[in-house]
């Protein structure tokens, strides 16, 4: 054959391998979101080597991967925006070769697809890479972007699929493994990790960690900088920056007990320690539940204790996400609706029910939003999310659908029997991953009579849109009382801080949700006069009053508080709406403006999605 008939070859067999074919990509890989084929040769621990080097703001890494090799001769690994300098193989005789490899750029969204060629009896494959500055799990700040302007700050956020922006990995929520890490970082910084973690900085900077659970890699995690640890209970503590330690101290006091409290709902905590960081403002998340160190946005510090629920949350995660994972990230309700139902149990016990339900209403309230708004196939449980944005599963519906479903399970089937079946589901799944479909059996083998009712409506929960007919019982009294206040002042046009004496920011987010744009115009002055509501510190309530005014033509008036706002506030959930609702309200100027003056505070991951609502090319 001629050399222009083999290019051809090369090149048509290049196009039908990379432009996967729907079908074929099923039948190879089995997570939608990775490009590894665990069947074929699969990790299962890692020993991680990194340099953090602040000046380039890059890692430089080792990521020397044990796998299991099902005689296969290559193994395929998520990749992005790495840059790979060599790979290693080691065989089971001891032998050590270097070997090749490829990047195949796949996709916009899942990042590069990283193929080794193996032996059939390799079982170490050491990766030499860096990072680079555009890694969309991490945020590097400067010394002068921290609180205490001492030392540069450097975090990251995994999930979904942004491990793979920093380890070379097989980065799906089925594929665990253990792993131990040796990170250098410059001196006067600590660094922590998912893992049992040091209290003190060393001079030398070099830290080391061990992590002998299995764990998936979107619960890969590291944080360094200048944190300061402060111990809570026998379990528990907090690292934070040194100005904010004390206040979060005082703020997570219940958290001991919050531990205690799960325990007793479904069976002991399997990690040695739970504590909790406060990262800077740019934290992208309200919490993120990376094993023994929960990562927390700051705006949880309200003053009040009045947000804590987040705790519940993350700790939650510790049975179902971090024991029991999801498959894949069309099972998110697994994770997120587990947790959250798991969480109101949580508050329950500790604060009571009438307080547990007054949260439990707020996310119904979030949730029928949602179902509005929603195109209505992502308002199933159980997703389609092939050749889709993992993101897409990340609403209302998984959280507070989830929840719903397992409180109708708890109402009908009694909440002793209900516990008991969720011991025996922790128990059963720990430290695997489970599927939707793994969930319906497991209750179908535990609760063979369940009624067809019962039945039927889970099928409906998980495979169809929108909410099947069930009221959840839950205790309206709080806010009752809230719904009457609101009324006497929109009648009498007065509302004085006597009648808002006992709020907690619940009873505030009930309050301002519920407010009319149309009577908005005697309304705004009235609150501002006697609440100053534009001014309030707590980020929560801030937020629904900001998407209020904007909403109701008023932002300009209240463009300094509102930017100061977006300063100091980078949680995307409390960011991304205001910059969203200022486009729609005719000051997308103001958005783009405040947007390029304060990206420097935000994460990657918050900027891609503001430069999207934006419309900003990169
Ligand atoms: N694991 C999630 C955060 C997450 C989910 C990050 C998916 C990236 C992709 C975490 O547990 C969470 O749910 N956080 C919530 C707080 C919670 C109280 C609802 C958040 O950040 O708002
Ligand atoms: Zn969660």
């Amino acid at each position: 054959m001629n050399s222009i008939g083999l290019k051809l070859i090369i090149l048509l067999s290049f196009i039908f391998t990379s432009c996967d074919d729907p079908n074929e990509a099923k039948k190879e890989r089995p997570d939608p979101h990775s490009f590894s084929r665990p069947q074929e040769a699969v990790t299962t621990h890692l020993d991680l080597q990194l340099i953090c080097d602040f000046d380039k703001k890059i890692l430089h890494g080792i990521a020397s991967w044990d796998i299991t090799n099902h005689q296969s001769e290559r193994i395929i690994f998520d990749m992005m925006d790495l840059v790979i300098d060599s790979v290693m193989i080691v065989q089971n005789d001891g032998n050590r070769s270097s070997t090749d490899f490829y990047v195949e750029n796949r996709d916009s969204i899942l990042g590069d697809e990283l193929t080794v060629k193996i032996k059939k009896n390799t079982n170490k494959v050491i990766l030499y890479y860096s990072t680079t500055p555009d890694a969309l799990a991490l945020q590097w700040l400067d010394a002068d972007l921290t609180l205490s302007k001492k030392q540069a700050c450097l975090f990251t956020q995994s999930q979904s699929i942004y491990a793979r922006s920093w380890i070379p990995c097989q980065d799906g929520p089925a594929i665990r493994f253990t792993y131990n890490a040796s990170i250098q970082v410059p001196s006067g910084m600590i660094a922590l990790m998912s893992a049992s973690n040091p209290t003190e900085k060393n001079k030398e900077g070099k830290y080391q960690f061990k992590m002998e659970h299995p764990v998936p890699a979107y619960l890969m995690a590291l944080a360094v900088g200048d944190f300061h640890y402060a111990p809570i209970g026998a379990r528990t503590g907090v690292y934070a920056d040194s100005l904010l330690l004390k206040s979060a101290a005082w703020e997570f006091a219940d958290l001991e007990k919050m531990v205690e409290a799960a325990e007793s709902l479904y069976g002991p905590y399997t990690g040695s320690r739970y504590d909790v960081i406060v990262l800077p403002t740019g934290f992208p998340f309200g919490g993120m539940e990376n094993p023994r160190l929960t990562f927390l946005t700051p705006t949880v510090i309200a003053g009040d204790r009045s947000l804590t629920s987040l705790l519940a949350h993350e700790l939650a995660h510790s049975w179902s996400g971090n024991l029991v994972t999801n498959a894949t990230w069309q099972d998110f309700w697994l994770n997120e609706g587990f947790t959250t139902y798991f969480e109101s149990r949580i508050m329950e016990k500790i604060y009571g029910k009438e307080y547990a339900d007054m949260l439990s209403l707020l996310g119904f309230q979030d949730l029928q939003k949602t179902l509005n708004d929603m195109e209505p196939e992502l308002t199933k449980l159980k997703l389609d999310l092939w050749y889709k944005d993992p993101e897409l599963s990340l609403s209302d519906i998984a959280y507070e659908k989830g929840k719903l479903l397992l409180r109708y399970l708890e109402e009908r089937l009694g909440r002793e029997e209900w516990d008991r079946f969720l011991n025996n589901y922790f128990k059963n799944f720990a430290f695997k991953s489970n599927d939707t479909e793994g969930f319906v059996q497991f209750f179908n083998s535990h609760f063979p009579t369940a009624s067809k009712e019962i039945q039927d409506t889970i099928q409906l929960f998980i495979y169809q849109p929108g909410l099947p007919l069930f009221k959840p019982s839950w205790s309206t009294i709080l806010f009752d009382k809230v719904d009457s206040v609101r009324n006497n002042f929109i009648q009498s046009q007065v509302l004085k801080k006597s009648n808002t004496q006992n709020w907690s920011t619940h009873e505030w987010l009930h309050f301002i949700r519920s407010l009319d744009s149309k009577e908005a115009k005697w309304l705004i002055p009235n609150l501002e006069s006697e609440f100053k509501l534009s001014e309030i510190q707590n980020a929560e309530i801030a937020f629904v009053w900001y998407i209020y005014l904007i909403k109701s033509g008023y932002a300009d008036i209240f463009r300094k508080p509102i930017d100061g706002y977006l300063e100091r506030v980078g949680r995307r959930k409390l960011i991304l709406p205001l910059f969203e609702e200022l486009i729609q309200n005719n000051q997308a100027n103001w958005a783009k403006e405040s947007f390029t003056k304060f990206r420097k505070y935000y994460h990657p991951i918050t900027i891609q999605s503001i430069e999207k609502a934006l419309q900003i090319q990169k």
